[in-house]
């Protein structure tokens, strides 16, 4: 089994470069298929959901060059084709390449996105909305067909934020026919990304990053160079890395402007943290403190992507701490795993209790999604002894290389194969 391997319970010291954004590469790469040519992408991160969006693309006749972190694709002979269901099934951001494909070549069949297991993750805003932009939906057992004669602008209110569906009907309304508009549309610093690249190719995009996106149609797109911005989750996961284990660490390149809520909760926990232009300091010399409530909400309040992550950390923290999970109901599946470690957590539908101890003990560990598998990790990190966390698959999907970055960071980790 595909593992990762660690001997924690050291404090943290040293340095390491964040990787550019997985949820904003995602997005970006649906959306050049909108591009009837060349798109050059830098600082794409190496992880395995860049890699099945590749292959979804290649499905599609695109063709896709890869040098290190810069991506050349070329969208000129993109087809209506089967998209390997695979990979379709393995990453809800399959759904992205709906409002793409739709505009481009009018006709989309696929199953149903694939994702982690945190939640029920439906598609039913994306339909609903692009059926208003002029789409014939037909939704079968286990996927579904959709059809248009050519995309209309319209206006769409979002019931909640979705991130997933803001940038669907972005991406369909990029090259629709009029204006499209979003009111209560997600803020998250992915979607702006997304738009400044589809700006950059002659998009018209208004109000990126606020509650209303305006989207006037044009005819094309042009070619386009856009550098990826760096991840906010995998920068507070690394955060993170040092709330549980305590320590000193600079997040080179982290993105701190979009970590308000982030430092925030880390800094009521006893974090001391400071920035200057390449990055973030973060400093853990004490306990860290409990928090008496953490509630995940959209952007720009705390990420349910680092919700495990701090969960873990508080389970070291002094005192006890309430998680809430406003955004996916599945999200505590690590909790049993923090158990067996010794951790103290009781658990009733969207909260969490944590009762902090002193120290975690190493344990065989079981990932079953991305970021909780990352936050086991960090626990491995924290506990003494020697921790195991198996499926290291799913830590893949969006971290390029979670052991050499901690190796930097002093913890001794690496990937190992155990065979029953
Ligand atoms: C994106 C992120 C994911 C993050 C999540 C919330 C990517 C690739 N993934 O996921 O890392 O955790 O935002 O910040 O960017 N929902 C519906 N119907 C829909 C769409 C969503 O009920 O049609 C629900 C979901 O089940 C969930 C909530 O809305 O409870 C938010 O989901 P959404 O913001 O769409 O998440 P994703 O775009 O899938």
């Amino acid at each position: 089994m595909d593992a990762i391997q660690i001997y924690g319970g050291n404090p943290l010291k040293g340095e390491v470069r964040i990787q550019g954004s997985k949820n904003a590469v995602l997005p970006i790469l649906a959306a050049a298929l909108l591009i009837n040519g060349t798109c050059e992408i830098e600082n794409c991160p190496i992880i395995s959901d860049v890699h099945h969006m590749l292959r979804l693309l290649e499905s599609l006749c695109c063709n896709t060059v890869r040098n290190g972190h810069t991506l050349i694709i070329h969208s000129e002979n993109l087809s209506e084709c089967d998209m390997p269901s695979d990979s379709v099934g393995v990453m809800r951001s399959s759904i992205m390449l709906l409002g793409a494909l739709l505009s481009r070549v009018g006709s989309v069949s696929m199953q149903y996105p694939g994702g982690c297991v945190i939640g029920q993750r439906p598609i039913d805003l994306h339909l609903k909305a692009l059926r208003k932009m002029g789409v014939v939906i037909d939704e079968r057992e286990d996927g579904f067909v959709a059809q248009t004669k050519g995309l209309t602008g319209a206006y769409h209110s979002l019931p909640f934020v979705s991130v997933g569906a803001t940038e669907n009907i972005i991406l369909a309304a990029v090259l629709a026919k009029g204006d499209t508009v979003i009111d209560n549309a997600a803020r998250e610093p992915e979607i702006s990304a997304l738009c400044e690249f589809l700006n950059k190719a002659g998009a018209k995009i208004e109000g990126a990053g606020s509650r209303r996106i305006l989207i006037h149609g044009v005819e094309k797109l042009h070619e386009v160079s856009y550098r990826v911005p760096a991840d906010r989750i995998v920068a507070g996961t690394y955060l993170s890395a040092c709330l549980c284990s305590g320590g000193e660490v600079f997040l080179d390149e982290a993105p701190y402007m979009q970590m308000e809520a982030v430092i925030d909760a880390a800094t009521h926990m006893g974090a001391e943290i400071t920035r200057n232009e390449d990055g973030i300091r973060v400093k853990c010399l004490e306990r860290r403190k409990a928090l008496s409530l953490l509630c995940t909400e959209s952007y720009p309040g705390f990420p349910t992507d680092l919700q495990s992550a701090f969960l873990t950390a508080m389970t070291l923290a002094d005192g006890k701490s309430v998680i809430k999970e406003e955004i996916f109901e599945n999200r505590f599946r690590i909790i049993p795993e923090l158990q067996k470690m010794g951790a103290r957590i009781t658990c009733d539908g969207h909260t969490a209790i944590v009762e902090g101890c002193d120290r975690l003990k190493g344990a065989n560990l079981y990932a079953n999604e991305l970021r909780g598998g990352a936050a086991l990790v960090l626990a491995g990190s924290a506990a003494d002894g020697k921790t195991v966390v198996f499926n290291r698959h799913f830590i893949e999907r969006g971290y390029e290389d979670i052991c050499s970055d901690l190796r930097a960071l002093g913890v001794v980790c690496g990937t190992v194969e155990i065979h029953d």
